[in-house]
Parts: structure tokens; C-alpha cells; sequence
């Protein structure tokens, strides 16, 4: 009996462990066999035999379920090991990344106002009520505050829902002359076809001491952006109304789909909504104690551009990460 102790070492894999184990506890095995023989045996050599046997059956269980753990960790091993990645190889497909198309926009354009020397600005993502609503002369009671569903955390603050409480942070900051962008990411209680709760934006400011800014400049340099952002296309501003602005226009683009023509992505109308701008608000410069300056400011949404520029027609596609999309902006 001893003999099948040792037999377990012997063992390679759990197939081998199989047919021991088989071999001598199964119901035909050599210790059933031996119990069986003991049937000839008188009172006190049997007593001693089933002693014997048992222990042998401590033994050997505990040597295999030993040799049973080796053998899968060892099994494990060699498992890993064949399957190991080497991540340094390289690779022969040797497939390039790209821009996520919302980056390449952002990046075309901050490239377009760094040229013109504006300053890039950041804020913060969580905000306080002062700097998202408050400062831009969006007081508690004001309607337009519900144009914007605000995420909020319990000790008052939120996430900010645009990038324009970055016009404050900078101007409070700063002194004149402000000419800053601000791109970055703004959140709101919204989920459909055009909008997603986390989205991102770009704001711009411009601010001169004494009153030598005027909507020409706005208009001239709105217009400049949106032909380098969408080629050859016709710009016009239409009379809006945002807190922080007075007067306040939005920029609308000769449709990229029809050329002007109408069609469904325009309304038939002819044009696509692009952007918000205006002069700001002496109650906005009022609020971060700036006196005789003029100035003024725009915010776009990048998704839109980027949507716009790509033919992109849903906007929850551009956060889902599918690869077969991602795939097509490749260059
Ligand atoms: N903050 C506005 C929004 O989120 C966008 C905007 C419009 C910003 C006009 C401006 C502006 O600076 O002048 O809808």
C-alpha cells in the first residue's frame, strides 16, 4: 500500500491524478479491495488492518489533495505563460490612433485664437452659484436661469453649466486688456437626440479699457473664425437675448448640407445656428468691479461643430466610444 503513496508523485497532470484516485479509493480500488480481505481476518488483526487501512486513507487523501492544488497551480502557470502578451513586440498591423473628433474641433479651434494671441483660460468644473449665474446677471429669481437644468452638490455648489463663469474668474483675476478663450467641459440635466448631460464648450472674451470695443469687432472676428472653422460659407447675426450680453446676437452659418437652398437638417431655413455673442453687460463688469472698459464675448458648443463639420447626426454616437465610428476619423 505504501507503493501508492509514492505513485502520487508520480502523477504529471490531473488526468493521470484521475485514474490513481480511481485506482485506489474507487469502488473496485485497492483499498476497497483490502477492506474486503479483511472479512478472513480474526478479531485483533482485523481491528489492527482497519486501523491501518484508515490511516493509509488519511494519508494518501492528504498527499493527493496536495498534489491536486501543485498540479493546477502548475497548470495555471503554464497557462499564463502560453498566453502571456509580450507588449513590447511590435506589432504588424501597426494601427495609428486619431483625434477624437470633439479634441480635433476643440484643437482647430484654440489653434485659431492662439494665432491671434488670446490667452487660454481653464476655471474650474465645479463652480459656486456666484460665478456660474449670480455675476453674469443671472440673479435667483431670473427665468433664464431655467434654460439651464444644473447638477447640484449638496453644500450648494454645481457643476457648471457653461463655460462663461470662466469670464469671471478671469476677470476677477485680471485687469484690462482681457482677450482670452475658455474651451472646456460643462454639464447639464439633459439626455436626447442633441443633447448629453456632459458636453463641452468655448468661450471668448474680449475687454479694452475705455469704450474702443464695438460689435464691429465682434463681427468681424466671429466671421473670420467660422469661415477658417467651415470653409466657404456666409455668416449672419440675428438679435438674441442672453443675461451677460446686451446686445446680445446669435451667429447662424448658410447650411453645409443644401448651400442655402433649405433641406431638413436647416429647417429650410437656409441657415444653421452656430454660436451666442454680444457686447457684455456693464451689470457683468458692474459685478467684478470694472469701470469704464467695453468688451465682448461668445460661447459655442464644440459637439456642434464637430457634428457639423463630420455629418454626425446623432450626438449620443460621439461618447459611446465604438470604435467603427471612431475609426472613420482617422488621419
Ligand atoms: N453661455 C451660453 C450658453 O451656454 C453661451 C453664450 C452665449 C456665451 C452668448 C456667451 C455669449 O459668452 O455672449 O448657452
Amino acid at each position: 500500500m505504501k507503493k501508492l503513496i509514492n505513485k502520487i508523485d508520480e502523477c504529471k497532470n490531473r488526468d493521470e491524478l484521475e485514474v490513481l484516485r480511481i485506482a485506489v479509493l474507487g469502488k473496485k480500488g485497492e483499498l476497497a479491495k483490502a477492506f474486503a480481505e479483511m472479512k478472513n481476518l480474526s478479531g485483533d488483526e482485523k481491528r489492527e488492518r482497519a486501523k491501518e487501512l484508515n490511516d493509509f486513507k488519511e494519508i494518501f487523501s492528504a498527499k493527493f489533495e496536495k498534489k491536486e492544488v501543485e498540479i493546477s497551480e502548475a497548470e495555471l502557470d503554464e497557462k499564463m505563460f502560453r498566453e502571456k502578451i509580450d507588449i513590447s513586440l511590435i506589432s504588424p498591423k501597426n494601427e495609428l490612433g486619431g483625434y477624437h473628433p470633439v479634441v480635433e474641433t476643440m484643437n482647430r479651434i484654440i489653434e485659431y485664437f492662439q494665432k491671434l494671441n488670446f490667452a487660454i483660460e481653464e476655471g474650474n468644473m465645479i463652480e459656486d452659484d456666484w460665478h456660474n449665474f449670480e455675476a453674469l446677471n443671472l440673479p435667483k429669481s431670473h427665468p433664464a436661469r431655467d434654460m439651464q437644468d444644473t447638477f447640484y452638490f449638496n453644500d450648494g455648489k454645481l457643476l457648471r453649466t457653461h463655460t462663461s463663469p470662466v469670464q469671471i474668474r478671469t476677470m476677477t483675476r485680471e485687469k484690462p486688456p482681457i482677450r482670452m478663450i475658455a474651451p472646456g467641459t460643462v454639464f447639464r440635466r439633459d439626455f436626447d437626440l442633441t443633447h448629453t448631460p456632459m458636453f463641452h464648450q468655448v468661450e471668448g472674451l474680449v475687454v479694452e479699457n475705455g469704450d474702443i470695443v464695438s460689435f464691429a469687432h465682434l463681427k468681424y472676428i466671429l466671421e473670420d473664425f467660422l469661415k477658417y472653422m467651415f470653409g466657404d460659407i456666409k455668416v449672419r447675426f440675428r438679435p438674441s437675448f442672453f443675461p451677460f450680453t446686451e446686445p446680445s446676437a446669435e451667429a447662424d452659418i448658410s447650411c453645409l448640407f443644401c448651400g442655402g437652398d433649405g433641406c431638413r437638417v436647416c429647417s429650410h431655413t437656409g441657415w444653421l445656428e452656430v454660436l451666442g455673442c454680444g457686447m457684455v453687460d456693464q451689470n457683468v463688469f458692474k459685478a467684478v468691479g470694472y469701470e469704464n472698459v467695453s468688451g465682448y464675448a461668445f460661447g459655442l458648443g464644440v459637439e456642434r461643430f464637430a457634428m457639423l463639420i463630420h455629418r454626425v447626426p446623432d450626438l449620443r454616437s460621439m461618447f459611446e466610444g465604438d470604435l467603427r465610428l471612431l475609426e472613420q476619423f482617422k488621419n
